[in-house]
């Protein structure tokens, strides 16, 4: 019962995480199969076969959410100062409130372009400059990168988002996805559901952990204070952000995706062979301590660490990390709540009553 651990509540053809093996299944692919050899787009014709009436072909669907890029840019017009001050979750999930609900193939295509288009708009917004519109002649990725920054992202970079994108789209029921499909359950809809599951995203235990990976990188330094700031963040209570998994007992397959991404990149910018360095150390060091101070419990690498240095790579400021995840991982709500509604009931477990009895009447 504890966090509901072990517990199975639904089944699914999407995805299936092993934590004792380090694997991650999508729709009958290893990550390995799918990472740096399909395009984002290609894995949510993927995932969503079959739970999407009209879901277009694999050919188009590039084309089609490029142009549900453009419709969803049509609600940029809602970010005024007042939002523009909030963080940039706060601002997408706020522009995705605005989306129309239901369950067709126009509502699923425009929820699957919107966290992007907000999120490079929410970035640009907090720093005063104007949203840039999408261009839907691109990839999804190239096409993010494009809105941040105002400029053709160079193929390596684009190739990296595209991956990180493919490489978060699914896993199995984490606690956004289970929240989507409890809200889908209720029959609310899929932007009910998105917005359940991208609230759910946003803490620290889960999305919420990559910008305080940066922050840890940030206070440590250099390789050599790695194990002092480690054990004394440690002796605080604090968690290591970017290790200790829900399911995982052995490494975290998608670390090693994005870190070999991230090495990919080493090339493109100057400071990212130190970063990466910097990085390396931190994980061995944190690797050593966990093992140490907490014997009963192995702790790895999760996907949050090696998603901190990538975004970092890409030019994404720290705040804005949970937003790209929120960029992939909306695919992966998107076909639990379908699945949810075509093949499940609504979720409404119990719970065990430990108040007080009432009075008896005198
Ligand atoms: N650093 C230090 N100790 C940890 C960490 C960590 N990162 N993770 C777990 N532990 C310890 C806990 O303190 C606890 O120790 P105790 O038994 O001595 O009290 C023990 O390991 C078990 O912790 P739980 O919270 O029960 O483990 P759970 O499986 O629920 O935790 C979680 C998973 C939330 C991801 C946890 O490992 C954590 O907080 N990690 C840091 C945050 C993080 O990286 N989040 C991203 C996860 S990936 C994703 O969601 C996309």
């Amino acid at each position: 019962m504890d966090g509901l651990r072990d517990v199975v509540v639904a089944e699914t053809v999407l995805s299936d995480v092993d934590g004792q093996a380090g694997r991650l299944v999508i729709r009958g692919f290893t990550l390995d199969e799918l990472v740096g050899r399909i395009a984002y787009e290609q894995a949510c014709q993927l995932l969503l076969d079959g739970m999407i009436e009209d879901l277009p072909a694999p050919e188009a669907m590039r084309h089609r959410l490029g142009e549900a890029r453009v419709q969803a840019f049509a609600e940029v017009v809602a970010l005024d100062g007042a939002l523009a001050k909030r963080p940039p979750l706060d601002v997408v999930r706020a522009l995705m409130a605005r989306l129309e609900d239901g369950d067709d193939v126009q509502v699923a295509m425009r929820l699957l372009a919107s966290p992007a288009v907000f999120a490079a708009a929410a970035v640009r917004a907090g720093r005063g400059l104007a949203p840039i519109a999408p261009d839907p002649t691109l990839g999804h990725a190239a096409d993010l990168l494009r809105m941040l920054t105002g400029a053709q992202p160079a193929p390596a970079q684009a190739a990296a988002l595209d991956a990180y994108l493919v490489t978060i789209i699914d896993h199995g029921l984490n606690a956004s996805t289970f929240a989507a499909r409890v809200a889908a359950s209720t029959l609310a809809g899929l932007t009910s559901a998105a917005l359940a599951g991208i609230s759910a995203l946003k803490g620290p235990l889960h999305g919420g952990a990559p910008g305080p990976v940066i922050d840890m990188l940030d206070a440590i330094g250099s390789p050599e204070g790695a194990t002092a700031c480690l054990e004394a963040a440690l002796d605080r209570g604090d968690r290591l952000m970017g290790f200790g998994h829900g399911v995982y007992r052995v490494r975290d397959p998608r670390a090693d995706a994005l870190k070999r991404t991230v090495q990919g990149l080493a090339d493109a910018s100057p400071e990212l062979p130190g970063r990466l360095k910097l990085a390396e150390a931190v994980e061995a060091a944190a690797l050593d301590i966990l093992k140490r101070r907490k014997p009963n419990r192995p702790l790895n690498t999760n996907v949050e660490f090696y998603t901190a240095v990538l975004l970092e790579a890409l030019g994404f400021p720290h705040e804005a990390f949970t937003c790209v995840f929120a960029s992939g991982r909306i695919c992966g709500w998107i076909a639990h709540a379908r699945e949810q509604v075509l093949s499940g009931r609504l979720i409404r477990p119990s719970s065990r009553y430990v108040g007080p009895a009432p009075r008896e009447a005198a």
